[in-house]
């Protein structure tokens, strides 16, 4: 029902929903608006289904932000720990599965129906399929005309997420409401997402499409050691989608792959242990047979291991090691999961995430200019931002 309540929250993601239980908790009437037929559509995508919902290392420095001390007030007021006690609260089971990343045991939408049976707890109306208009100030605060009528609050939340993945609905409306109120935006574009490789080099990668490997990214000083796995369309896993948020059009990249062995120490070993096996024998050892073949084939290598120099040895080495590639561009929005800029955080509050030049409107979640690594940080800024300003509206 269309009407008037303290509280409107835009979008029924993880945010919007955190928001919305934590305000209604504090007795505030409180409605969540959503265009889409059910809440929390990226969560239930999430994790390949399980929602890698928190990261228990969770903290500023995993952030990629104008302002990198932005995100600490919300992240200190809100931790993991609070959240994996509410999924405890609930009974769900989850596990670890590396590197901190929490994963429910069964099925992402678990947290969904944790966070709908919260709000529903909280008292929170939610109207999912109803299209935002026009929002204006008002004397009272907020009226936001929709497809349900015009809906009036003293405080109006956007938690409307990103760009990524339109197909699911985004939108980008945060970004045009942030406009419409004067308030500035930092450059968006897509966040851990697949690179891409010019036509060239990805006819000579493509007999190595659907192989994986431990790897380290670098990129500046930022490193990941992650897998990477190559692609018909070019580089992804999760060193690449980690190292893509720092990557820029136009720069290289460094790959170093098995970073834990000493591939040129391990070749002279092979040349003496046994001179005639061939250096793709020798390097299968450790890698994939198609991806020893390919550095053998792309650097050159003919003859069995005796012939080699340890110069050439080295070389091939550097190959497997210290290959620099410069990605013709990303996958975009259509498969990034993360949207990086967005609403400049020096215009917000940290401590509650209010516009400082606009008093009663907020801004949570993806929108904001912080985005996290992958593993489970999103989801953390999504909790944080979302329950600090629950608990300011
Ligand atoms: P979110 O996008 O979740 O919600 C926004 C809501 O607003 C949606 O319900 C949408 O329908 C609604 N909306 C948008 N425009 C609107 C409009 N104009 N009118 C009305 N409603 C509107 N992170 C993580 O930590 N762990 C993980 O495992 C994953 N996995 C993952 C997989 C995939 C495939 C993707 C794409 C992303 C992830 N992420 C993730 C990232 C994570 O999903 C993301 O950071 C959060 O969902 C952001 O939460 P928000 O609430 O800010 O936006």
């Amino acid at each position: 029902m269309a009407g008037r309540y303290d509280v409107i929250v835009l979008g029924a993601g993880a945010a919007g929903m955190m928001c919305a239980i934590r305000a209604g908790q504090r007795g505030r009437s409180v409605v969540v608006l959503d265009h889409a037929g059910a809440p929390g559509e990226k969560i239930r995508i999430s994790g390949g289904g399980r929602c890698n919902f928190t990261n228990i290392h969770a903290g500023p420095k995993n952030f990629l932000s104008a302002n990198p001390h932005f995100a600490k007030s919300a992240l200190a007021r809100f931790t993991p720990q609070d959240f994996i006690a509410l999924v405890a609260r609930h009974g769900i089971a989850w596990h670890e599965k590396t590197l901190g990343q929490l994963f429910c045991d069964n099925s992402a939408k678990d947290i969904i129906r944790m966070l709908t049976d919260e709000m529903r707890a909280a008292g929170v109306q939610l109207r999912l399929r109803t299209e935002v208009g026009d929002i204006e100030q008002s004397a009272a605060g907020y009226r936001v005309s929709t497809s349900e009528g015009v809906f009036e609050a003293t405080s109006l939340v956007i938690a409307t997420g990103g760009k990524s993945i339109p197909k699911m609905g985004a939108t980008g409306f945060a970004y045009r409401i942030a406009e419409q109120f004067g308030l500035p935006v930092v450059e968006t574009r897509p966040g851990l997402v697949p690179l891409t490789l010019d036509p060239q080099l990805l006819q000579l990668m493509s007999p190595l499409s659907g192989i994986a490997a431990p790897a380290e990214l670098r990129h500046g000083k930022t490193a990941f050691r992650e897998a990477l796995l190559f692609t018909h369309r070019g580089l992804s896993g999760p060193a690449i989608l980690q190292i893509s948020s720092y990557w820029r059009e136009g720069e290289d990249i460094t790959v170093v792959i098995e970073p834990d062995i000493d591939v040129f120490g391990l070749l002279k070993r092979a040349k003496q242990a046994n001179g005639r096996q061939s250096a793709q024998t020798a390097l299968a050892e450790i890698l994939p047979k198609r991806l020893a073949q390919h550095f053998v084939e792309s650097e050159g290598v003919a003859g069995n291991m005796a012939d080699q120099s340890d110069k050439r040895l080295q070389q091939l080495a550097s190959a497997i090691q210290s290959w620099s590639v410069k990605p013709s561009g990303s996958e975009g929005y259509r498969t990034a999961e993360v949207t990086l800029g967005g609403i400049d955080t020096a215009s917000l509050d940290s401590r509650t995430m209010q516009a400082k030049t606009v008093p009663g409107l907020f801004f949570i979640g993806e929108c904001v200019d912080v985005t996290g690594w992958l593993g489970g940080y999103n989801f953390q800024w999504a909790w944080a931002s979302g329950h600090v300003a629950g608990e300011a509206v």
